[in-house]
């Protein structure tokens, strides 16, 4: 393999065309989660090791077997970011955010890297949009943060989403269902996997989510989480379920959903379109603010994929605005024409058209090439004649047709008004025009 000229596997590179897309999803789903008040934050790519073995779980499929880990020259142990709540707790902590007026409500677009098996939809450098909201305990906040996962999809265009939703209670409740776990998979120890082996001392739970086929046969017998839940975890739950049937969004009780991250508390749930289960994951962590030094409150948040996200919306035919494409080529001929040319565009450009000039000394036929090539709306050629006349020809790529224009000062409105109105008729073609009506 041509290692220089091939990406390492499970990644993208996003040419410019698919750019426009992503710049288009990231605002929109930032705006829509604005409305609702969250705030953009950004952290950084890599955090120490450490944050994601305490706050996501080392027993984890995420942090046992997909972190990209590394020595700095330092010989700290960095990661990548696998995912983005344990960085924005470390941050919201180590900045102070959860000393000021609660909830906070914070979103993010970022990258994130897993070691997996690269497959459809799962790549090892992908992007997640998220929220994470904290200090607010009551039922109507995972009410709030599904809605917004929903109104974030739905403003997208997409259609057929389902909801799941379960709740995998406190730890009040999570002792009595571990043991109900381990009573249940002791007599199978031996036909689990080695992760899930130790995942059965440690962390019972785990075995549940293991990618193993034969670990998941044996999760499928296992008791359901919902029937362990204490009193107070059943009451959030019910409550959650009263507020989306209120609300209108409709939901199943997926008991299935544990999520592969261990720091969830009471709801989780998760958004899918029948060809990607778990576009959107999300739920409630209450201890992992406080795991990680900070005070003592709980959050909760989604997390979608925006390579996934693209996917569907292109197999839907989600509407994406166009990229912007040139407004004006201006071809020249000559030293004193290309200046012109220069001070043109740069005009053109201050009243925010996209405006293009020659940058190689091309022919004027290589040019006009060239502004084909890029899908220009306009071009104008300038030469001597043009100079001297202080008049060119604006033509529209589209049809061919030409208008005379004045290029200097006031050239860049009189542009806008062409854009705006399509050819304004200069005065001369203008009686040209009344004549012949006569
Ligand atoms: P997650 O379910 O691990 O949750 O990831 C969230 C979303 O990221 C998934 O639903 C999926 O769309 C996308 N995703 C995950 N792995 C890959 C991959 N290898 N390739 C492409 N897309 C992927 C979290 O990360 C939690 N932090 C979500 C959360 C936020 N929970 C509370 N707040």
């Amino acid at each position: 393999m041509a290692i220089l000229t091939s990406r390492p596997r499970g990644t993208n590179d996003f040419l410019p065309g698919e750019t426009a897309r992503w710049q288009y999803l990231e605002r929109t789903l930032l705006q829509t989660a604005e409305l609702y008040g969250f705030k953009e934050i950004r952290t950084p790519t890599f955090e120490h090791t450490e944050l994601f073995q305490r706050g996501v779980g080392d027993t984890t499929d995420v942090v046992s077997k997909e972190m990209y880990t590394f020595l700095d020259k330092g010989d700290r142990s960095i990661t990548l970011r696998p995912e983005g709540t344990a960085g924005l707790a470390r941050a919201a902590i180590e900045n102070g955010l959860l000393g000021e007026a609660l909830p906070l409500k914070l979103s993010y677009a970022i990258d994130c890297f897993r070691y997996e098996k690269s497959q459809k939809g799962r790549f090892r450098q992908f992007h997640q949009f998220g929220v994470e909201c904290y200090g607010a305990d009551l039922p109507v906040t995972d009410a709030e943060i599904i809605s917004l996962a929903f109104d974030c999809l739905k403003t997208l265009g997409l259609s057929g989403l389902t909801l799941a939703i379960n709740s995998i209670g406190c730890p009040t409740c999570r002792a009595n269902y571990y043991k109900a776990l381990k009573d249940c998979f002791e007599s199978r120890r031996g036909e689990l996997c080695e992760t899930c082996q130790t995942r059965l001392d440690k962390n019972p739970m785990r075995i549940l989510d293991c990618k193993s086929p034969v670990c998941q046969k044996i999760a499928a017998e296992a008791p359901q989480v919902t029937d362990y839940l204490c009193p107070d975890c059943r009451a959030h739950f019910e409550e959650l379920q009263r507020l989306l049937t209120s609300a209108g969004i409709p939901y199943t009780i997926d008991p299935g959903i544990v999520r592969g991250l261990d720091y969830y508390t009471r709801t989780v749930f998760e958004i899918s379109v029948p060809d990607f289960p778990a576009l959107c994951g999300g739920g409630r962590y209450g201890g992992l603010v406080k795991e990680l030094g900070g005070p003592d409150v709980e959050g909760i948040g989604f997390a979608m994929g925006l390579e996934r996200l693209l996917m569907v919306m292109k197999e839907q035919n989600c509407p994406v605005p166009e990229e912007q494409s040139c407004d004006l080529y201006i071809a020249s001929m000559g030293k004193a024409a290309s200046e012109q040319a220069f001070r043109m565009v740069s005009a053109l450009r201050a009243e925010g058209f996209s405006a293009q000039c020659d940058l190689v000394g091309r022919s004027v036929k290589a040019q006009m090439k060239y502004a084909n090539k890029l899908g220009a709306k306009y071009s104008m050629v300038l030469g001597d004649n043009e100079l001297s006349e202080g008049r060119a020809a604006l033509k529209a790529m589209a049809t061919g047709t030409q208008q005379e224009m004045t290029i200097g000062e006031g050239f860049a409105e009189a542009f806008s008004d062409v854009m705006m109105n399509g050819y304004v008729l200069a005065a001369a073609d203008a009686a040209a025009e009344f004549g012949s009506q006569k």
